[in-house]
């Protein structure tokens, strides 16, 4: 195993040229028009037993205004190979796919029939330019006794607001698969007083997204976390517009949005938009030990409940609580249903956006519900705890959206004091969202003695790392000291164990 020494040095591809059978002189004719075309590195994703997702876009000016990468205006053939070793001794798939400039040369390889529970080296060549090498793995077999599952999930990266170092420490833990769960890119115009300047204004079409889009895939940090692991991606509203729902935004704006998500990553087929619907929902089986359940409560949820905005509501507003209302929209939520239902393994992740617990986010006097979490969405919420419930599952939740780290336990009857726990729900903070922040904000006690069920919170940057087994899931939260100086290291902020069988938190 290599990878991680190689990668972290961006050593990985040095002196391929040979390898791959090109002179050093042809190598060096060809290279003159085409300046380096990975700059927006590769990454690869959604892997099952036999296959996975190998991904690269081709750019030689990344944050090129017309979000183009200063490509040309014409296919580009892109070589890629599979090895099963580091220095692609052993290549054990290869091809060429086109680049196409109506797909912002981003390329998507959807592999079959590899081994299960393997790990493989890849790479792609454009002209006589070789990409870095990225690791991917498969899922262990179906059915099958297999070692830890070591996922590490994290949210929320906004490019003006610090440097991606969070993205980094996780590469550095190697884990077999990265789960982000939205907020990817931030669509904003410009800040008064960036830690980092971003290229372009407020994304509105599909130029603007592409770019931002670009522009983040440029960043090394972010580009080692895509280099060492098969991720697993899910958006959230500022992958599109702040907060929305309903009928906003725009349905070009959304079609333009979704677009450049399905162009920027490592995404299957099935998850190429058509306009402006994408679906994203998806289940990802790591063997016996966990299915990973991807929701997306962005693009079929009602309206706001009572103000119609985003922001908290009152116990007043019993708007949140009709029954028909969804989060997930019907489709999905039948969906998530016979997935919890059929489930054979003993965790059942649900990797989605916002906040599934109660949450009571009005210190003293008074309660306040956010709107924009199931808390807005009530008998959603009561359908799927239900179902959890019934079906025996031990679910593990994982949300992203609130910019800081939070742990508690998710109740069968939100409304019932008496009711148990189904769930446990894991919060992560974000990459760089809300700055350097602090451990423990002034209302941190407050809030956490008005939510008895929510159990620890942090309020730094950075990432969740878990390593799931048949017979135990230990959870790090993992938190940096500051985000608007690069190289801040990680530490360790709360650490704890599930046990299946029981939907509680136990200190590590
Ligand atoms: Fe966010």
């Amino acid at each position: 195993m290599i990878t991680r020494r190689a990668l972290l040095a961006g050593g990985v591809g040095l002196g391929m040229s040979a390898a791959l059978g090109i002179t050093p002189a042809r190598a060096a004719a060809r290279r003159a028009p085409l300046s380096d075309p990975f700059q927006l590195g590769v990454a690869s994703g959604e892997p099952t037993p036999d296959g996975v997702v190998l991904w690269t876009r081709l750019a030689v000016d990344p944050v090129a205004l017309d979000g183009r990468g200063g490509m040309p205006d014409r296919p580009v053939p892109v070589q890629w190979q599979l090895a099963a070793d580091e220095n692609f001794r052993t290549v054990v798939r290869r091809g060429t796919a086109t680049a196409r400039p109506e797909s912002a040369h981003s390329v998507h390889v959807e592999l079959e029939g590899l081994e299960p529970g393997a790990e493989y080296f890849y790479r792609f060549k454009a002209g006589a330019e070789l990409s870095p090498a990225g690791r991917t793995l498969t899922a262990p077999a179906p059915g099958t006794r297999s070692r830890a599952l070591n996922l590490s999930f994290t949210s929320c990266a906004d490019y003006q607001t610090g440097w991606f170092t969070a993205y980094r420490r996780m590469a550095e833990d190697q884990p077999d698969l990265i789960a982000f769960l939205g907020d990817y890119i931030y669509e904003y115009g410009a800040y008064d007083h960036p830690v980092r300047d971003q290229a372009g204004g407020e994304c509105l079409d599909l130029a603007g997204y592409r770019l931002r889009h670009a522009q983040h895939k440029a960043d090394p940090d972010l580009r080692l976390a895509h280099a060492v692991a098969p991720w697993a991606v899910v958006w959230d509203d500022h992958d599109v517009e702040n907060a929305w729902a309903g009928d906003r935004p725009s349905l070009a704006r959304r079609a333009a949005a979704f677009q450049a998500y399905y162009e920027n990553m490592p995404l299957r087929r099935a998850q190429k938009p058509h306009g402006a619907a994408l679906r994203l929902h998806r289940s990802i089986r790591w063997g016996r030990v966990a299915n990973l359940h991807l929701l997306d409560t962005r693009q079929y949820r009602d309206p706001y409940a009572c103000t119609g905005g985003s922001g908290t509501v009152g116990p007043g507003c019993v708007q949140r609580f009709e029954p028909s209302r969804t989060i997930l929209g019907q489709e999905q939520e039948t969906w998530l249903d016979g997935e919890l239902r059929r489930s054979e393994a003993t965790w059942d992740l649900l990797g989605q956006q916002v906040f599934l617990m109660e949450m009571d986010w009005t210190n003293g006097e008074g309660r306040g519900y956010s709107n924009e979490g199931w808390d807005g969405y009530v008998a959603s919420r009561d359908r799927l705890t239900a179902a959890i419930d019934a079906y025996k599952r031990n679910a593990v939740v994982l949300t992203g959206d609130v910019h800081s780290h939070w742990a508690g336990e998710v109740k069968r009857d939100h409304q019932d004091p008496e009711s148990k726990p189904v769930a446990v729900e894991l919060v992560t903070t974000s990459v760089t969202s809300a700055g350097d922040g602090m451990d423990v904000y002034p209302d941190t006690a407050d809030l956490l003695r008005e939510n008895p069920h929510v159990t620890f919170c942090n309020g730094r940057r950075g990432y969740v790392r878990t390593r799931i087994t048949e017979r135990e899931m230990r959870v790090d939260f993992r938190s940096l000291p500051c985000v608007t100086e690069p190289g801040a290291p990680a530490r360790t902020s709360g650490s704890f164990v599930i046990e299946p069988g029981s939907p509680t938190l136990n200190p590590a």
